[in-house]
């Protein structure tokens, strides 16, 4: 409802006092205490893809999974992702001169899980191939797209990256993989 204040009588009632002389638990629901875990949960409600972020750092390819991979703007192309400060692979992939984006297939969610995991070497059973300029792509992921920073903005306790998109491709036939609460799902149809 409303939080315009609303005349009936004499008395001036806000959209949550409506609420309340109607019975309804307004306040209940507008100011219930949340933690980080249900934070989580509610923002793991919005169903996204997964993304391996990836560029060749000294010679050998590095990358993180993301989620939050965004398309941004046609004109110029732009894509974002946003990365936790706590990650200790981004500050390599951040100086990499391309980044390469590739949108995860429904066959690949072990590459997900490797891409996101500590210790060991994260493309050991990675199909994968380089650009001339260093963003590394997943061979037979749904789409890949080479990119580079265009700018970071730091947002709570991660920054929001902006990219420029360089060169692109998508392949139809491939199902894309779906993240949703906490647990990677495939396209119903
Ligand atoms: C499905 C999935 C999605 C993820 N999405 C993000 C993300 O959008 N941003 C991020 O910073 N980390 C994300 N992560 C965590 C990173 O993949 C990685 O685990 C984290 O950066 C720690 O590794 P690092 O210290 O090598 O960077 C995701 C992990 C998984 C499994």
């Amino acid at each position: 409802m409303s939080g315009q204040p609303a005349t009936a009588g004499k008395v001036a009632l806000t959209g949550a006092d409506r609420c309340r002389a109607a019975g309804c638990q307004h306040d209940a629901v507008t100011a219930r205490p949340y933690d980080q875990a249900e934070l989580r949960r509610v923002f793991g409600a919005f169903p996204t893809g997964v993304t391996a972020i990836a560029a060749l750092v000294g010679g050998a390819p590095a990358g993180i999974a993301a989620s939050s991979f965004t398309s941004v703007s046609l004109d110029p192309p732009i894509v974002s992702i946003c990365v936790a400060h706590t990650s200790t692979t981004w500050p390599a992939l951040r100086a990499a001169a391309r980044l390469g984006i590739s949108v995860l297939g429904a066959h690949q969610e072990q590459h997900s899980r490797a891409l996101s995991g500590r210790g060991g070497d994260r493309f050991a059973a990675v199909q994968w191939r380089a650009t001339s300029e260093g963003a590394v792509v997943l061979d037979g992921a749904s789409a890949w797209l080479d990119c580079s920073i265009e700018r970071q903005i730091p947002a709570g306790d991660h920054d929001i990256v902006l990219l420029r998109v360089h060169a692109l491709d998508a392949d139809a036939a491939v199902p894309p993989l779906v993240f949703h609460a906490s647990q990677f799902r495939r396209l119903g149809v």
